[in-house]
């Protein structure tokens, strides 16, 4: 049995004698602050650290990965570490062309087209890659867009921002399956953001029927469900070797601020204390990829190369995670509704 998987039964056990013995109703929420796993560790590792610092020493050969949007911004500065590694390494994207010189400086690296708000792109995608790769070590579900500005869909019918973020990741993980477990031992990393505070995960919502459409707002919900897809899906991939993590990559000037008008940015740049450089911005990705600390545990909100604390849901913006998007029943909720909604049930 996987230590884990232990200790989340010892918890389970705790709670029920603390609730009978002691008399008290204990809240199930401050419990779960408490004993989670989600909490800071003594890393090896900080804000300051950058993905060569953490991926050097490692010795990637004969490791296939995969890192979606691979061919920009943070993306690009994973594929870069990795690779320099050793690794085999697969970056996705839908532009051939943007940094396809860099990347094809790079040893091991190719380029697939990948368009994750198009199913069917998704299942070609998996289709050739599985193909080729039998064995998947790593997923790094990293592609993403930011606030488009009016509302648009992905060809699921759904918001973009969830359809791309979201939808086609669960998608492509679902249709990988088969390599990440015949890995036997592989990671799924999936960039979510500090940005999932903006929102709780509101299924009913999604398509903005009851308000006008908050395109920040659909961004951190997005955002949200990368943290609750990571908890559901370590839960289920555990006892097949398979562990997940999910990534605050810190503020990072990429083009993914592509959207926002320069009174936006300068607001932006005003409000944000410390921007990262691209090199910093992959290194938490990196670690949660690669560090031995993080081995037997899964299903954590990681930023600054080191698991995040959990802040209450009304705390003010800085560090941590909320609570809401660690929360297992939402988890469940949001991976059922993402089956029906992708067609794809698993394992
Ligand atoms: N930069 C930050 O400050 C920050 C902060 C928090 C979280 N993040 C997260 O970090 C991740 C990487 O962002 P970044 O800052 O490196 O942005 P970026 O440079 O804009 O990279 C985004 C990547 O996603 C790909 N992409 C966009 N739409 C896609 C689609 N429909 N299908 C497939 N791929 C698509 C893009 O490639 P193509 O255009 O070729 O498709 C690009 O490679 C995102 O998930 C983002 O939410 C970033």
């Amino acid at each position: 049995m996987p230590p884990t998987l232990l200790i989340r039964i010892m918890i389970d056990l705790i709670r029920i004698t603390f609730k009978k013995s002691a008399g008290l109703i204990l809240c199930d929420q401050v419990f779960f602050y408490m004993t989670s796993i989600q909490q800071p560790i003594h890393s090896h590792f900080n804000a300051n650290s950058t993905a060569a610092e953490i991926a050097a020493g490692h010795d990637l050969k004969g490791k296939t990965i995969l890192v979606t949007g691979g061919n920009s911004g943070i993306g690009y500065e994973t594929v870069k570490a990795l690779a320099s590694a050793g690794a085999r390494v697969v970056a996705t994207g839908r532009d051939a062309h943007k940094a396809n010189d860099r990347l094809s400086a790079l040893p091991n690296v190719s380029f697939m087209p990948l368009d994750l708000a198009d199913p069917l792109s998704v299942d070609t995608f998996a289709e050739q890659f599985l193909a080729a790769y039998p064995d998947l070590h790593l997923l790094i579900n990293n592609a993403g867009i930011f606030r488009p500005p009016q509302l648009q869909k992905d060809q699921r019918g759904y918001e973009l921002q969830f359809g791309v973020n979201h939808l086609g990741h669960f998608q492509l993980t679902g249709r990988l399956w088969p390599a990440l477990r015949n890995a036997g031992g592989a990671r799924v990393v999936v960039l979510s953001s500090v940005g999932h505070r903006r929102s709780e995960l509101e299924l009913d919502d999604l398509q903005s029927k009851h308000h006008p459409y908050d395109s920040a707002k659909a961004y951190g919900l997005s955002k949200t469900a990368n943290v609750l897809f990571t908890v559901e899906l370590d839960r289920i991939g555990s006892p097949h070797g398979i562990r997940a993590f999910a990534v605050h990559p810190g503020a990072v000037h990429t083009d993914i601020f592509r959207y926002m008008t320069d009174d936006e940015r300068q607001i932006w740049d005003l409000q944000i204390a410390h921007f990262k450089s691209q090199e910093q911005g992959a290194a938490t990705t990196v670690w949660c990829a690669l560090s031995d600390q993080l081995n037997d545990i899964g299903g954590v909100y990681c930023e600054d190369c080191n698991i995040a604390p959990i802040v209450p849901n009304d705390a003010p913006p800085g560090r941590g995670v909320r609570g809401f998007a660690l929360d297992p029943r939402t988890a469940g909720e949001l991976w059922q509704f993402s089956e029906a909604a992708t067609g794809i049930s698993w394992p």
